[in-house]
């Protein structure tokens, strides 16, 4: 069975998926990187309906509505800063990955895109985050058959070159 991964090299907020998945922090109040290209496509609304979830915690991952975005859905997670690897900071990427594959699945959604979490302002690691960040979605992919696809949507040849050599091992 195909393994149903893609990858994509373009600006997250343009794709027409069931959800795109925030790279977004605690306060789920916006913020920059592609937290606020999100919000600035959604429009207003997205913060007004963040402000009733009352805040994220790492590693955890909440959904709203996709507003003036094409996507459906915004599934909205908080990635682990890097801090040298000691604090469970690879366990804390993993779960956002799990926890976001886990809301859509329940949610029945089919089609999912992912920016690659944590790797900007919060300085992870690229290949060791693209690492986990395959792994986790391709166990989830098998927990959930009803998954059409899911899309790594890359900004940067290095996250592109890290995404394309990890999806590489998986046939
Ligand atoms: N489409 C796709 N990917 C994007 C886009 C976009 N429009 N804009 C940025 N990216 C990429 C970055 O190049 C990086 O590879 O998303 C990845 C995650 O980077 P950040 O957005 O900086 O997210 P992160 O490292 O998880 O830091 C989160 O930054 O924006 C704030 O509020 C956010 O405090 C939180 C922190």
């Amino acid at each position: 069975m195909p393994h149903r991964m893609r990858l994509l090299e373009a600006d997250l907020t343009s794709l027409d998926v069931d959800s795109i998945v925030n790279a977004a922090n605690e306060t789920l109040l916006g913020g920059g990187g592609v937290d606020g290209a999100i919000h600035r496509a959604a429009g207003p609304a997205l913060l007004d309906e963040c402000r009733t979830l009352g805040g994220c915690p790492t590693g955890e991952a909440k959904m709203t509505g996709g507003h003036k975005l094409n996507a459906r859905h915004v599934i909205h997670t908080v990635g682990p800063v890097w801090n040298g690897g000691g604090d469970g900071e690879d366990d804390l990427l993993r779960g956002c990955y799990r926890n976001s594959m886990t809301l859509a699945a329940e949610a029945g959604l089919r089609t999912i895109a992912f920016p690659a979490i944590s790797t900007g302002v919060y300085r992870f690691p690229i290949p060791r985050a693209t690492r986990i960040a395959v792994a986790a979605v391709a166990e989830a992919l098998a927990a959930y058959p009803l998954f059409e696809s899911v899309i790594f949507c890359c900004f940067g040849a290095d996250v592109t070159n890290a995404y394309r050599e990890t999806l590489a091992e998986y046939r």
